[in-house]
């Protein structure tokens, strides 16, 4: 097995266009309907990244603040921003271009985790990251902290394991500036 991969090489861009049949009555794009896309573009950056067979584990929240219209083209972009043993995160990011009006904005982040898995459905180790510019170093570091929180919420890691997600807070110090209770 490779041992280490650029981010670059997961990297997967998809595009899709807007039907009828993916709109709710206004006439936008049903939240579920990106969702699996999401999955799909995402699911071929873990792919690409192990050269393996991998399943969903979990979907970071995702808020739908820009409706997409109907005759919109989307498009989907995801890297694989860490691993850990049989764990990757994938990062996806999602802009909606109205091709006539010349108009593209970006809609949507979010991070979705997989596990690579043998023919069994048993998780098997994957490569390293190496990420190579700052932008792929601060998705890389952040990484570690959003495995954390997801363990932690998940109950699959004890909040006093999770060390860097921690110190973000300051935990263990006393916090100053909340109001004391009457
Ligand atoms: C994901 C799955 C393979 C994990 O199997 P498991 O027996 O719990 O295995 P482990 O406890 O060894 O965990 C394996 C990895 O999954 C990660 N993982 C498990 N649950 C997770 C969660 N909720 N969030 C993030 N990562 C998770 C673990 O952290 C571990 O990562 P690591 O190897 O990089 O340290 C298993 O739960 C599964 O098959 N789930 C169903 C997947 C599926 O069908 N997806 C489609 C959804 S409809």
């Amino acid at each position: 097995m490779v041992k280490q991969k650029l981010v670059s090489e997961s990297e997967v861009v998809m595009t899709e266009l807007v039907l009828p049949n993916d709109t709710n009555p206004l006439n936008n794009l049903m939240g579920g309907r990106l969702m699996h896309w999401m999955d799909i573009v995402a699911a071929i950056a873990a792919q690409k990244h192990s050269n393996r067979i991998v399943v969903t584990a979990a979907a970071d929240s995702i808020s739908f603040q820009h409706p997409i219209a109907l005759g919109n083209v989307v498009t989907l972009k995801a890297q694989v921003t860490r691993s850990f043993n049989s764990s990757m995160e994938v990062f996806i990011e999602v802009w909606a271009e109205d091709i006539p009006a010349n108009k593209k904005v970006k809609t949507h982040r979010a991070f979705f985790t997989f596990v690579a898995v043998d023919q069994n459905g048993r998780p098997i180790e994957v490569p390293s990251v190496k990420p190579s510019n700052p932008e792929e170093e601060e998705l890389y570091a952040g990484a570690l902290r959003r495995r954390q929180l997801r363990l932690v919420l998940a109950k699959r890691m004890s909040p006093n394991d999770a060390v860097e997600l921690k110190s973000i807070f300051n935990f263990d110090e006393p916090d100053k500036t909340a109001k004391k209770d009457k």
